[in-house]
């Protein structure tokens, strides 16, 4: 037998297998049992929560030959054609391939005629918004008119776009999303049935990924069954929707809160080469400042869309970063996410995007006093103790590419992917690393390397020039990347990947 689905097969038959929508559930159902239904519905809610399956459920109720207690039996041969989509007087439509005005004055013909096979006729109108003015309009005037024997169950996931006119001829019900334990118990039952043995951290992944959806949740299930075997992780789950791992998303932002530029372009690095998407990273590293947002104010309690058990200690350390710094990072993120949609998946957009973020919070929490200290250490000692001096060259790197980006981001975007090695006399070394002699030529370009001269004289107080440097083995008998070398030693110059 073909494979049927996860969502088809699990579709509810009975208003019994309905999860959630109790209030939906118990009015139709009363409605059934005393005889009261009326003739036109408008079910409106998020896609996958149940209204084409309720619309069936009434279709096969008011048609069953045992109906007891508002529920249809499903065995009668009424249920059974229904089931099956062979019982003529339930008739669905797709309003988005059917939307013209012809299409409902033709349905206003043919509702007239009695049902042919059932008791009653059953008209299920899907994304009824999609109907043009004229076709709304006839639909109208047969709503008005109300023929015996027929009902109708409009649905739609966007209920703001149904006229006045229409909604006041309808009882409306609205759908509401599910939530992930309704969602996650759906999945048990499912993987019971089938004998998989998944775990609850990977549950909880699908059940926040569906947003209250089960038609989604169930179809993510279906794909995660055909890659894995009878038992599934969280990893499995990841690696089959390419979602990012929440403790990795939690290490990323900690590095990028904390400057670690050089730590955030090869954690990038690492996740897109394993493959996953830069949208996907861009929405799932909103998503998780949005859950950190969340956390600030709510604490644990909040209904997190990213964060688990695992990422939580991290999370409470972030939350000594602003406020405003959250914000604006998760607005740069959700931006980013937007670009990369048109940018055909262009890494540097992600780049920029957490260097972005990094910048805003050096701009915030660095000391601009302490900077200019540093920035004087570094030219005028070398007597410092090497951590130390570190320290001096990453504040004053953060603070040259931060006011480059003041200038020109095209610029920043470029310098970002190098590294300042040191100053020496009346020269500032910067050094590319293998692969990005790209960038390295582009900044030796009199636009771009006037802006960094401009700003490390700002900086620095002093005329300095600027060396760019490429740091691939092959280019050592390079005299300038020699020098360097000698200056500043071997492990500052890193010519590893
Ligand atoms: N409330 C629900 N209870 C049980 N299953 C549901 C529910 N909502 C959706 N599903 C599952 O998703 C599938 C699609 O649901 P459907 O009723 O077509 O959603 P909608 O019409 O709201 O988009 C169903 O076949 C079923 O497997
Ligand atoms: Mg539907
Ligand atoms: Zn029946």
């Amino acid at each position: 037998m073909a494979y049927l689905a996860l969502y088809r097969a699990w579709r509810p038959q009975r208003f019994g297998e309905v999860v959630g929508q109790e209030s939906t559930v118990t009015a139709l159902q009363n409605a059934l049992k005393e005889g009261k239904l009326t003739h036109a519905y408008l079910f409106t809610g998020p896609r996958g929560t149940g209204k084409t399956s309720i619309a069936k459920i009434v279709a096969k109720a008011v048609n069953c030959e045992n109906l007891a207690a508002g529920e249809p039996c499903n065995e009668c041969s009424s249920c059974s054609d229904i089931n099956n989509g062979n019982f003529m007087d339930v008739i669905e439509i797709d309003a988005a391939s059917n939307r013209s005005v012809d299409e409902m004055r033709d349905l206003r013909e043919k509702v007239r005629v009695l049902p042919a096979q059932g008791k009653e006729k059953v008209y299920i109108i899907d994304e009824v918004h999609m109907l043009t003015t004229e076709a709304f309009n006839a639909l109208l005037k047969t709503l008005e008119e109300p023929p015996d024997k027929v009902r109708f169950i409009l649905a739609t996931t966007e209920a703001h776009k149904i006229p006045a006119t229409i909604r006041s001829r309808c009882q409306i019900y609205n759908f509401r999303r599910l939530t992930a334990a309704e969602i996650i118990n759906r999945l048990k039952q499912v993987a019971a049935n089938d004998e998989v043995e998944i775990e609850e951290d990977a549950l909880l992944l699908i059940a926040r990924r569906a947003n209250g959806g089960l038609r989604d949740a169930l179809s993510m299930l279906d794909q995660i069954y055909s890659y894995k075997g009878k038992k599934v992780n969280k990893e499995d789950v990841l690696d089959v929707l390419g979602l990012v791992d929440d403790l990795f998303l939690a290490k990323l932002m900690e590095k990028v809160f904390a400057q670690d530029v050089a730590e955030v372009i090869s954690m990038l690095g690492q996740t897109l080469n394993s493959g996953k998407e830069a949208q996907q990273l861009a929405k799932e590293a909103s998503l998780y400042l949005r859950d950190l947002m969340l956390y600030s104010v709510m604490g644990e309690k909040a209904d997190f869309s990213v964060i688990t058990e695992e990422s939580l200690p991290l999370i409470k350390q972030q939350t000594k970063v602003k406020p405003e710094i959250i914000f604006a990072a998760l607005k740069i993120m959700m931006d980013t996410g937007d670009k990369l949609r048109f940018a055909d998946g262009h890494k540097y957009l992600l780049e920029i995007a957490f260097l972005d973020i990094a910048t805003l919070t050096a701009s915030k929490t660095v000391d601009r006093k302490k900077t200019e200290a540093m920035s004087k250490q570094i030219t005028e000692t070398n007597e410092l103790p090497k951590a130390n001096k570190n320290e001096a060259r990453d504040v004053l790197w953060s603070k040259i590419l931060q006011e480059v980006k003041e200038q020109k981001i095209p610029t920043h975007a470029l310098l970002c992917q190098g590294k300042l090695l040191g100053v020496k006399d009346d020269f500032l070394y910067i050094g590319f690393k293998k692969g990005y002699k790209f960038h390295k030529e582009r900044m030796e370009e009199k636009a771009n390397r006037e802006i960094v001269e401009m700003v490390v004289k700002r900086l620095l107080n002093k005329d300095i020039q600027i060396q760019f440097i490429f740091l691939d083995e092959d280019q050592y008998n390079d005299i300038v990347a020699k020098k360097a070398i000698e200056y500043f030693g071997e492990n500052i110059v890193e010519i590893k990947d």
